[in-house]
């Protein structure tokens, strides 16, 4: 299918995967309540978790906010097109079934050139969550999202693999604080300096700021445990924990092959200790692998560094892993 063909089936009411810089998008046409109605139905996703706006051209957000706040407009100028969304108080002009009848709306645009050719083509918003079905990791891989979404009646729009792999970073200008409501690859840090004050964090703890946050993310089928230490310690733990040879093991690992062998199928996250810019641009890659080889049990290891990407990883592993994150 062509850019082109794509932009024409999202105007005519259609969904449409996509590729973004971050994951797979599933869109739909924003405008349009029949096409976003299917897209809660297609994901299986609650109708209190609202979806995000995709636009090809900042002079497009005018009509969907009541104002751009002067913080918005430094993070504009600054990350956009990119992996940031900005959550505004939204205008009229937006359906309340996006926004799930909040007061606001979150709003990106994606600098991934497939996707601002096919935005730009449908000159008008595109809302779209990720490609997976609800609960599962994100797509970051065409194959993956085919898998998750085939026979549901979407087209798709195929690309490479998503660059970053994690989603965007979401922080809310809409109130007087600025707070980060998911951590991404830009980090809580980097939107500070950028903005010179400093952004609470609402991406943790017990008051839920997004909806999203209430919900259970990016899980594999399997029991994923997330050993989170130095390279020693999960060498060390590695050796000694007995692994039942009937049942069907995944292994995320860095660095070097394990030395033993199971009967199940191991997985490698190649990437190394320090950069973890690599490690989020696999991880929900090799957990759609386990699903896909029906692993039952996946172990995977997360190093300890103080690189800044590992609090949006601790971030996702914590949902995926379900809170069994194991520190070493
Ligand atoms: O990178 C991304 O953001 C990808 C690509 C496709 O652009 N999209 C994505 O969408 O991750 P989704 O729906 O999987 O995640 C959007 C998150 C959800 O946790 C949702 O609850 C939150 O943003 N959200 C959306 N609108 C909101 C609002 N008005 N207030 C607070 N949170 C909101
Ligand atoms: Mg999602």
């Amino acid at each position: 299918m062509t850019v082109h063909e794509a932009a024409q089936k999202l105007l005519r009411g259609a969904l449409l995967v996509f590729p973004t810089e971050t994951v797979y998008g599933l869109g739909a046409l924003a405008s349009n309540e029949k096409a976003i109605r299917k897209i809660f139905r297609v994901k299986g996703r609650p109708i209190h978790n609202p979806l995000i706006l995709h636009i090809a051209e900042k002079r497009q957000l005018n009509e969907l906010v009541q104002e751009i706040p002067s913080s918005a407009k430094i993070l504009i100028d600054h990350f956009w097109p990119g992996p940031l969304t900005i959550c505004f108080k939204k205008s009229k002009n937006v359906s309340d079934l996006v926004t799930a009848e909040l007061p606001t709306v979150c709003i990106r645009q994606p600098s991934h050139p497939i996707a601002h050719r096919l935005l730009a083509m449908v000159n008008e918003p595109v809302a779209a969550p990720s490609a997976n079905l609800s609960g599962k990791p994100s797509a970051t891989t065409f194959r993956d999202a085919k898998r998750q979404l085939l026979k549901k009646g979407v087209y798709f729009l195929p690309g490479r693999k998503s660059p970053l792999g994690i989603e965007s970073t979401v922080v809310d200008c809409s109130g007087r604080n600025l707070r980060l409501l998911r951590p991404g690859v830009i980090t809580k840090h980097t939107l500070e300096s950028v903005i010179g004050k400093k952004i609470e964090d609402s991406s943790k703890g017990k008051k839920v700021r997004s909806p999203g946050q209430l919900l259970r993310h990016y899980s594999p089928s399997g029991k994923l445990m997330v050993l989170f230490g130095t390279r020693e310690k999960r060498r060390k733990y590695l050796s000694q924990h007995h692994f039942d040879k009937k049942e069907r093991w995944a292994f995320g690992l860095i660095g070097k092959k394990m030395k033993f062998v199971l009967p199940g199928t191991i997985f490698f996250i190649a990437s190394s200790e320090q950069n973890l810019n690599t490690y989020a641009s696999r991880l929900y890659r090799f957990l759609n692998n386990c699903d896909r080889a029906k692993a039952k049990h996946i172990v995977l290891e997360l190093p300890k560094t103080k690189h800044p990407l590992l609090p949006t990883l601790v971030n996702r592993l914590e949902k995926a892993s379900r809170g069994r994150i194991r520190a070493l």
